[in-house]
């Protein structure tokens, strides 16, 4: 893998010491109507780099996004202040959070924390302008770049201070999601099963290429396998399906075919005539879906096979439910498949938002190998593809 400089090293130097540290972590945490957190692995994720920078003597910025919001335009929405008050409750000290900061107009002293205001509302942020990257450059001694969930952006705080800040280095997280996962797949035991879910084939469709030449089994669902189904053949009434991607889809399956791998097609699945929560939920074999049925989740034959195949993998690596878990009518495939990836004698590695969600939906924290908190970025890195965060903080470290 390149070599980027660390920041741990630079610690254990003593070279962060009364130094104006910047760390990009990625705080962009789910939030409920009322903007409670509902879910702060990444908060938690988070932390050890603070740590580290605190340790060291350093005077401590910290930033991130938080959704997508309209740069230049602030809502209350869109602020960091609920992630400022758990951030505070972790690390056990004060934590300001500091508005209009990109002119450097705050002060921060060493053994402090403060949290700059979501990102993503500077004007330039979204497009990396030279002129927002410079300022932001001259904000620190050191840049640290920890968002492993926004490695695949590159955008001000992602990449722009990477190239401005006097020394751009890797944090504790951004590190070791990126060996964990390199290492995973490196000589991954077989066989070696890939769930790939979600609403739509186009949003992953290089990672669903990438993998059929690379796994053993490919496992599609929520959207992306009524597309597949579609492609094989059946009938999926009003379901969400992309069917300007039917060639790509039958590509995939051909490609896995002519190696000896296999992308399951469901045999049976839930329906409901409209999406919602108390909608009546039917089972049907795949081969019976009506006009007006809508596919929701996959059914207890398909995921009792599945189950059964998860249970026999070497290595399983997860991106996205299989149904419309939110919703109890429409949580059993979901369910099983989490359940089968937690009995499995197989090391499985998980990222996704969704996924993750999934994940403490079903109490499996403890029984998944490796659980990334990159959504995007985690596909990126299994497709092989080298982020935009590694690309600089390489070049940074031969500079
Ligand atoms: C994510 O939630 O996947 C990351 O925080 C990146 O967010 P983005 O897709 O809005 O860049
Ligand atoms: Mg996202």
């Amino acid at each position: 893998m390149t070599a980027f400089i660390r920041f741990a090293d630079l610690c254990a130097q003593g070279r962060a010491k009364g130094q104006r540290v910047f760390i990009r972590a990625d705080l962009n945490v789910p939030q409920d109507e009322q903007g409670r957190i509902t879910e702060d692995t990444r908060i938690r994720a988070s932390v050890p780099a603070i740590r580290l920078a605190l340790d060291a003597g350093a005077a401590v910025m910290v930033t991130s996004h938080l959704g997508r919001p309209t740069e230049g335009q602030f809502k209350p929405e869109d602020s960091l202040q609920p992630v400022a008050v758990r951030l505070a409750e972790l690390l056990g000290q004060p934590v300001r959070l500091i508005s209009d900061w990109v002119d450097g107009d705050f002060s921060v002293s060493p053994g402090e924390v403060v949290l700059l205001e979501n990102c993503r509302l500077n004007v330039g942020e979204k497009k990396n302008s030279p002129e927002l990257a410079k300022k932001l450059g001259a904000l620190c001694d050191i840049f640290v770049h920890d968002a492993f969930g926004t490695a695949h952006r590159a955008e001000g705080t992602t990449y722009g201070i990477a190239e401005t800040a006097p020394v751009a280095c890797a944090g504790p997280l951004l590190a070791a999601e990126m060996d964990a996962i390199a290492q995973a797949l490196a000589q991954p035991k077989r066989p070696l099963v890939a769930i790939v879910a979600g609403s739509k084939v186009s949003t992953k469709l290089t990672i669903l290429q990438s993998l059929a030449s690379k796994v053993d089994q490919l496992i599609v669902g929520g959207g992306i396998a009524n597309t597949f189904m579609l492609a094989a053949g059946l009938k999926i009434g009003k379901s969400l399906a992309e069917p300007d991607l039917l060639g790509e889809a039958k590509a995939v399956i051909e490609a896995m075919k002519a190696r000896g791998a296999d992308v399951p097609i469901p045999k049976d699945v839930v329906v409901a005539k409209r999406f919602a929560a108390d909608a009546e939920a039917t089972v049907k074999k795949a081969t019976d879906v009506a006009e007006d049925d809508l596919i929701l989740d996959i059914g207890p034959e398909t995921a009792a096979k599945l189950a059964a195949q998860l249970k026999q993998a070497g290595t399983i690596v997860w991106n996205g439910p299989v149904g419309v878990f939110e919703f109890a009518a429409f949580e059993g495939g979901t369910k099983a498949i989490a359940q089968a990836i937690a009995d499995s004698p197989g090391f499985s590695i998980a990222g996704g938002g969704d996924t993750l969600a999934a994940i403490a939906k079903y109490g499996i924290e403890k029984d998944v190998g490796y659980i990334s908190t990159g959504g995007g970025a985690f596909l990126e890195v299994l497709e092989g593809k080298t982020l935009p965060a590694f690309e600089v903080l390489a070049r940074r470290a031969q500079a």
